[in-house]
């Protein structure tokens, strides 16, 4: 394990402008510099590197990253791997540490995923011993390339191979993989026993979870991995790690339902397909693929099973298309998954079916329409119930508008009709917290974007902060990291800190939103202006709520006479109130 603390200091020293141009010609154009982006093809330059905040970021497919990630993203080495060459480059001597472990991360956690590699390099060794699974994959038409792409692999018949692996094979940690079990008796065992093992990694190409499948009929087809705190099902998806790069070259990301798909389609050239992991697409996997793309197809079987895999995956988008993200549904013909579809049409008959796929807006009003009689009041009744709770689902301003629109044409009726039926009548009482809280969620980015272009402004920090939403968490533990890690210099080296911590995909975004600001030129003054301005809203904010609190609390039970009293400080803006007032 390389040490934390290392990793930000090499950030600290290392220079992303040096590092980019080892690949990328790069061109100076005020206080940042410029090429052609190296991770989609454009004739203009729209990626930009900052010396000053350290990170590089294209303006046009949305890359964005410190020196670390671009060295992932280019050459596609491992995190670890990446580290080591950025320090040989700094010339730099690799700090390992076992006790500066990540935050938030137990030690035996560590040992897992080192115990999780360790027994995928055994598989992988063991493929290469086994002519029968090699049959196997050659039969099912995977060249060695692919295989060794996917890290495929092969648990052999045997009870207890592992234990020639794991020298301690009776460890705790072991039994938490899930890669082995214990009888009754107490006896151990490897769950993967004749099976061709598929690696489950992480976004990060850390092995997480392992699907095996078995060579002939038996039962269950794959046994996976159970889930651990490091794998979530809902959260992952299959192939991921590997499709970044074709994902970002064919602007868009396919999602199937098995790694055999996913590794088929490799195989024929479609490298941008990822798996959910034989569960339904939840919000999160569509929330995560869509940061990598615009564009998301889901691809599943075209019998029953697949038209209730492809609902329940629209059902969990719709919170998250936002304008200008397309997700559409492609559906097989009936007995092909997209294994046997692309074995049988090759990349030229898939890429066909991909033009044919259906935006998620006309699913959702075919599938709707056809499951009531169109013809009839009644029916258009029940089609227009059924509607609305999706689309108030839909976050999107202007797929949400034209959504509404063509329902209340197919269903007859005026669009302001339509709204008014749709109208969630607003109950007075609920309506000041409501608005407070969703102004909050703006007000603490825009604090994390300020601390990130002026770090020593932490030291300005006075108000009290609100446990949720999520953003507020973030701004905690990037208060906590400018205080502990003052001398962390670039935006890029402080959201290093938050790699493999709750707040990761936050912060990435406020990284890139750096790059919006930019474009405004705002001068040191203007930045402690913003900032102090959002405190100050943040200050009045937070009174009003609590304002709401105790008025409504007097309504239901009373207030006791320190509760009168605060409320009335709080009324007449009385500030001393703000700062010792917690029992309010
Ligand atoms: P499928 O049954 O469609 O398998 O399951 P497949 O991907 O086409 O596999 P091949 O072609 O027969 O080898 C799709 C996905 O559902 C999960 C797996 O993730 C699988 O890839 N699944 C399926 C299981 O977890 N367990 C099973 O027993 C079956
Ligand atoms: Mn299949």
């Amino acid at each position: 394990m390389i040490a934390q603390s290392f990793i930000r200091e090499l950030l600290n020293r290392v220079d992303v402008v040096a590092v980019v141009e080892r690949h990328v010609p790069l061109k100076k154009a005020g206080a940042n510099y410029v090429a052609r982006c190296p991770f989609h093809s454009e004739k203009s330059p729209s990626f930009t590197v900052s010396p000053s905040k350290q990170f590089y970021h294209c303006f046009g497919c949305g890359a964005h990253g410190n020196a670390i990630d671009f060295l992932i993203e280019q050459t596609g080495m491992g995190f670890a791997e990446a580290v080591r060459e950025l320090a040989a480059m700094a010339g730099m001597k690799v700090v390992e540490d076992k006790s500066d472990a990540p935050r938030r991360k137990r030690d035996d956690e560590v040992d897992w995923s080192e115990l999780m590699l360790k027994a995928s390099q055994y598989y992988k060794s063991q493929l290469k011993q086994s002519e029968k699974a090699i049959a196997y994959l050659k039969n099912r038409g995977l060249s060695g390339e692919i295989a060794a792409r996917f890290g495929i692999g092969y648990a052999p018949a045997g009870w207890q191979n592992l234990a020639a692996v794991f020298p301690d094979y009776s460890a705790k940690t072991l039994l938490e993989t899930g890669l082995v079990k214990e009888s009754e008796e107490g006896r151990r065992y490897d769950i993967f026993r004749d099976r061709i093992m598929f690696p489950i990694l992480s976004e990060r190409g850390a092995v997480i979870g392992f699907g095996g499948r078995v060579l002939d009929a038996g039962e269950p087809k794959y046994l996976n991995s159970p889930e651990t705190p490091l794998f979530e099902k809902g959260r992952e998806l299959y192939g991921l790690y590997q499709a970044r790069k074709a994902i970002r070259e064919a602007g868009k990301g396919i999602v199937v339902e098995g790694y055999m798909d996913v590794v088929a389609l490799a195989q024929h050239d479609i490298g941008c397909a990822v798996a959910t992991l034989g569960t339904a697409t939840t919000g999160m996997q569509v929330q995560k693929l869509l940061r990598h793309t615009d564009n998301v197809v889901f691809c599943f079987d075209g019998d029953e099973a697949g038209r209730r895999a492809a609902w329940r995956a629209l059902e969990n988008s719709l919170a998250y298309v936002a304008d200008g993200k397309n997700l559409s549904f492609l559906f097989l013909p009936e007995k092909h998954d997209p294994d046997t579809f692309i074995r049988e049409n090759a990349k030229a008959g898939f890429e066909k079916l991909l033009k044919e796929a259906l935006p998620l807006s006309a699913l959702l009003l075919r599938e709707l329409t056809s499951r009531v009689n169109m013809k009839s009041e009644e029916g258009r009744a029940r089609f227009l119930q059924s509607a609305r709770p999706l689309v108030t689902l839909i976050t999107a301003p202007v797929l949400g508008l034209m959504l509404r629109k063509r329902l209340a044409e197919l269903a007859g009726i005026s669009q302001s009709e339509l709204e008014s039926l749709y109208l969630i009548k607003p109950r007075v009482r609920a309506q000041t917290p409501q608005k407070v809280t969703r102004k909050l969620p703006s007000l603490a980015r825009k604090l994390l974007q300020v601390l990130l272009f002026q770090p020593e402004f932490a030291g300005r920090f006075n108000a009290v902060l609100p446990e949720s939403p999520v953003e507020f968490q973030a701004l905690k533990a990037l208060l906590e990291i400018l205080h502990t890690e003052p001398h962390l210099q670039s935006a890029a080296a402080i959201v290093e800190a938050f790699r493999g911590a709750p707040n990761e995909a936050l912060m990435r975004e406020v990284g890139k939103e750096l790059f919006l600001w930019e474009e405004k030129k705002l001068s040191k003054e203007d930045l402690a202006h913003e900032f102090e301005g959002a405190l100050a809203q943040l200050g009045e904010l937070e009174r009003k709520a609590r304002i709401e609190q105790l008025s409504s609390k007097s309504k239901s039970q009373g207030l006791s006479s320190e509760e009168k009293r605060l409320y009335r400080q709080l009324l007449r803006r009385e500030p001393a109130v703000m700062e010792n007032g917690k029992t309010a």
